[in-house]
């Protein structure tokens, strides 16, 4: 998008309060990647759990915690609402709890540390939106597992659909790339879901589950 259209998008519609925007800021300084989504993508994510009313949502890769709360504050306040968040990093879980505790949504947040594939089935199924944001290699696997947590109606969400072109560049054998790919593939043909990709940032899959 025109960087002008951008901006305008940005401030009219997805514009940060303190907390978020100290929370971004905050990713270089503890050294993290600067891999969280942007706040478009977040206002997204936001508008699309009010559409479906959600109140359990998951996320796989919690990394500082910008997105968690993008996600907790769409949902209502506990005991009803409560996002589930796995995090493998002690690092970044330590900083997303940090900024969980000051967007005053400790209560609405269940930070689960470990990987994602040992901490997945001991999860009980049901969620009304699953947004996988994860390490890339093991995609297919954490689309069955996302099918088999969602409630029918729920929302499959999934960052990083283009991962910086490579999903199209036929040279990358990396196992990340396979790893997008795979998932676009799954998302995009498997019958129990209805899905495309919005073109935000790196590429948003969002999909419905439609099927058992
Ligand atoms: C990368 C970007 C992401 O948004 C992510 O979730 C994982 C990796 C990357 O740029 O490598
Ligand atoms: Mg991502």
């Amino acid at each position: 998008m025109d960087e002008r259209l951008q901006s305008y998008v940005t401030e009219l519609f997805a514009a940060e309060d303190p907390i978020l925007a100290a929370i971004r800021a905050r990713h270089p300084a503890a050294g993290l990647p600067p891999i969280h989504i942007s706040p478009e993508e977040g206002k997204l994510l936001y508008v699309l759990l009010v559409a479906v009313e959600a109140t359990t949502v998951l996320e796989l890769g919690s990394l500082g915690g910008y997105s968690g709360v993008w996600l907790a504050r769409a949902l209502p306040p506990p005991p009803h609402g409560r996002l589930t968040t796995i995090e493998q990093d002690p690092r970044h879980a330590a900083l997303a709890r940090q900024a969980f505790a000051e967007a005053g949504l400790g209560s609405r947040v269940r930070l689960i540390e470990g990987a994602a594939l040992d901490v997945l089935p001991t999860l009980s199924p049901g969620f009304d939106a699953v947004f996988v944001d994860a390490d890339k290699e093991p995609l297919p696997q954490y689309f069955e597992w996302s099918m088999r947590l969602l409630r029918r109606g729920g929302l499959l969400l999934c960052d990083n659909a283009f991962f910086h072109g490579a999903a199209v560049d036929e040279q990358d054998r990396s196992p990340a790339a396979e790893g997008v790919r795979a998932f676009n593939r799954l998302a995009a043909g498997d019958p129990r879901l209805v899905a495309t990709v919005v073109p935000v940032r790196d590429g948003l899959v969002v999909g419905v589950k439609v099927g058992e």
